[in-house]
């Protein structure tokens, strides 16, 4: 059997902090109350000018050279993104140009929160058909560009970054399973109201930002995880004790706590970075498995269990034999 596998992470968060103290000044908001509802203390905001493919791209270099390889070794890109440079071409094209990449499919798929997951369990099948053996899959995301900064319900949550992997087809051990979902009948809890196609004259003045009904997202979110921590142990008939490193999707420490609660694992087989760039949505999982592959935490052969939820809404998992 052929498996896709993670040879290589890498992510990359750009220089700028904003820290909770400094949004104080800003909006009606304290520190005290973004870190105990949230468990976030600083995002870090892109520069005038700088890209979401200026982030994906120091991000794919290092996954890249993580994994022993060149970019002209990469035979797929699936780039996760809501928040792509231009209308087109995609934030994947743009990418493979500045690698110096030519001819491999390469392509952007919008999921939101979910995006990595989606974009990883696009890959593992590309990998699992023959059609790719060496895949460059990326998260990244400028949500400060579509944070409106006076709402203080969504101003203080999200922040950029970029994180990649690469994956290759192995004969012993790599994705084990991938599960997606989506229902868009709550597009009203989580949304950009407006869009190139729909309300243009909103996006012109200026109202293209996130609107969210925080709590309510707050409650699908607990309660939708939970079923597919639960899915996904049953289709590879595991127990919660063969589970080694949850990496969630970095949004909220308490949804992440919540999750964690119902694999009764400790806080400590948790990989948290929440705290360091709040959300950066299809960039969060990344990221996070990036540090804990480069601290050590993560080591060969480790179960890891990814799962997000997110705009759409959309939600997904992947379990991995590291
Ligand atoms: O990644 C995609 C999915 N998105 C998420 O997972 C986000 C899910 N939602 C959440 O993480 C939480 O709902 C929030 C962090 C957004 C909000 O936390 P909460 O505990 O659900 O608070 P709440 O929305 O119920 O608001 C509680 C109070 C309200 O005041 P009143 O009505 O009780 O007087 C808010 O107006 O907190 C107020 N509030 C704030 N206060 C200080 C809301 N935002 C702030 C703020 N600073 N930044």
């Amino acid at each position: 059997m052929t498996y896709a596998r993670i040879t290589g992470t890498g992510s990359y968060l750009p220089e700028n902090i904003v820290t909770n103290k400094d949004l104080e000044a800003t909006v009606d908001t304290t520190d005290q109350w973004i870190r105990e509802r949230t468990g976030i203390e600083q995002r870090h905001i892109a520069l005038e000018g700088q890209t979401t493919v200026d982030l994906a791209e120091q991000a794919s270099l290092r996954a890249i050279e993580a994994a022993g390889l060149s970019p002209q070794d990469i035979d797929l890109i699936v780039f996760a993104t809501s928040t792509p440079d231009k209308v087109f071409p995609s934030c994947a094209c743009i990418l493979q140009a500045r690698l110096g990449i030519h001819g491999c499919p390469a392509f952007d798929l919008q999921a939101v929160c979910s995006g990595f997951v989606y974009a990883l369990a696009t890959a593992d099948n590309f990998i699992k058909a023959g059609s790719s053996k060496k895949a460059l899959v990326v998260g990244a995301e400028v949500f400060s560009r579509i944070v409106n900064w006076k709402d203080r319900g969504t101003c203080v949550l999200f922040g950029d970054g970029a994180g990649a992997v690469v994956l290759e087809a192995n004969e012993d051990a790599g994705i084990l399973s991938t599960h997606l979902h989506a229902d868009g009948q709550y597009e009203e809890l989580l949304h950009v109201p407006c869009g190139i196609a729909d309300k243009p004259d909103q996006l012109k003045a200026g109202l293209g930002t996130i609107e969210m009904k925080g709590n309510e997202v707050f409650k699908v979110a607990v309660n939708t995880l939970g079923k597919i921590v639960d899915e996904t142990l049953t289709a590879n008939q595991m127990q919660k004790s063969d589970i080694d490193w949850l990496v969630p999707h970095q949004a909220n420490l308490r949804i992440i706590a919540a999750t964690a609660k119902k694999l009764d694992m400790a806080m400590d087989q948790v990989v948290v970075t929440v705290n360091e760039h709040g959300n950066t949505s299809a960039a969060s999982i990344p990221l996070a498995l990036d540090v804990a592959v480069r601290d050590g935490r993560i080591k060969r052969n480790d179960v890891v269990l990814l799962e997000a939820f997110g705009g759409g809404f959309t939600w997904g998992s992947a379990l991995i034999r590291y």
